[in-house]
């Protein structure tokens, strides 16, 4: 009881999160709950909730309180609180970086671009409801701005990959694209055109449902096929081939001997899953459960991948001695 006592001071000194704990553990719930709104937003697609606000941005039908409370109302207000919410948590992301990192450091870039990312996601999904590019509007140019949005929200999970590596003391690497990764960024790229690609695809599922696989290909094989349904076929083509690039790079890394082959591992597994999960819907006709999970399985592909690079680099190069070890600079104050 008495060495409790004494020893309490101490065992909380042990346990007490240091800042850069605490930091860390919020960068982790940041991506978490960002990969939530994503999701919650392909389920605004799916329900086809997109005009529940009508075009009216950032207000509700026209008023904070809206006056037309539909399921497909709380379906769109939903994610443009959450995704409001990610606004927030971006720019406390930036403040607490300055406060635990000098200038010039993965933290600080990585959140900075991270807040960046952010915005541009709510001003190109601002954009689609202004521009009345939501439920089953079928204009083609929606499908640009589809392609857009899923663009940019891989560039924010990749943003966000890093500031949790950066929070978890990995430092800025020397050179970002050093020759030996060069083969990685592609990796990278071709996974972004992928999910564009995906993005078009699910609208043109979302837009020109068909009950059954038969009916999706007589569907596509129609002389008078919209532009969306002809494009079904370009995502699963270019995710095959960029699956197999990407187990054809990863799978020796992953048997390997390297530190962070764990990333490479989980690469793996998911792509291989998810090519699984894209055949099975094609077979089912895209059910909504399957939209979400794919999609789901999308996002962490790209963190595996984002974070499997990351560490590459840092692997390739010196770190620049010029960049601060983030841990250790916390450690000291
Ligand atoms: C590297 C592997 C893959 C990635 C990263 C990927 C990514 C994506 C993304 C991001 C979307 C858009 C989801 C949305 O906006 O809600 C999508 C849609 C879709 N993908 Fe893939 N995909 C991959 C492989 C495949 C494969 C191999 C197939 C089929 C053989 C496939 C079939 C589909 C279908 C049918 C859709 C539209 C319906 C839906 O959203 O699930 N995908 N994909």
């Amino acid at each position: 009881m008495l060495l409790g006592r004494r020893l309490a001071p101490t065992l909380r000194l042990v346990h007490e999160p240091s800042p850069l704990d605490r930091f860390r553990r919020f960068t982790v719930f940041f991506l978490a709950y960002t990969v939530g709104v994503i999701l919650w937003g392909a389920w605004v697609r799916v329900s086809l909730s997109g005009d529940g606000c009508g075009e009216s941005w950032p207000l509700c039908q026209g008023s904070l309180v809206p006056p037309d409370l539909e399921t497909k109302t709380y379906v769109e207000l939903a994610h443009r609180i959450t995704s409001a919410l990610t606004g927030f948590f971006a720019i406390a992301a930036v403040v607490w970086s300055r406060r635990l990192a000098p200038p010039g450091s993965l933290l600080r870039r990585s959140a900075m671009a991270s807040l960046l990312f952010v915005v541009f996601e709510g001003l190109v999904g601002a954009a689609q409801v202004k521009l009345g590019y939501v439920a089953e509007n079928p204009s083609e140019a929606r499908g640009y701005w589809a392609a857009l949005h899923l663009a940019n929200t891989f560039f924010m999970l990749f943003s966000m990959t890093w500031l949790v590596r950066a929070a978890a003391g990995v430092k800025a690497p020397a050179r970002l694209f050093p020759k030996d990764a060069r083969l990685d960024w592609l990796g990278l790229g071709a996974l972004v055109i992928v999910a564009a690609m995906g993005a078009v695809t699910a609208l043109g599922d979302t837009v020109f449902p068909a009950s059954s696989f038969a009916e999706g290909l007589a569907q596509e094989l129609a002389h008078d096929a919209h532009l969306f349904v002809r494009l079904r076929v370009v995502h699963p083509v270019l995710a095959i081939a960029t699956s197999v690039f990407l187990v054809a790079r990863h799978v020796p890394r992953a048997l390997g001997d390297e530190p962070g082959r764990g990333w490479d591992g989980l690469l793996v597994a998911v792509v291989l899953g998810q090519v699984v999960l894209g055949i099975v819907s094609v077979l089912l006709a895209a059910p909504a459960a399957l939209q979400i999970a794919h999609l789901l399985l999308a996002d962490v592909l790209f963190i595996a991948a984002s974070a499997t690079l990351l560490d590459r680099l840092h692997r390739l190069g010196e770190p620049a001695s010029a960049r601060v070890d983030v841990a250790s600079e916390a450690a000291a104050r």
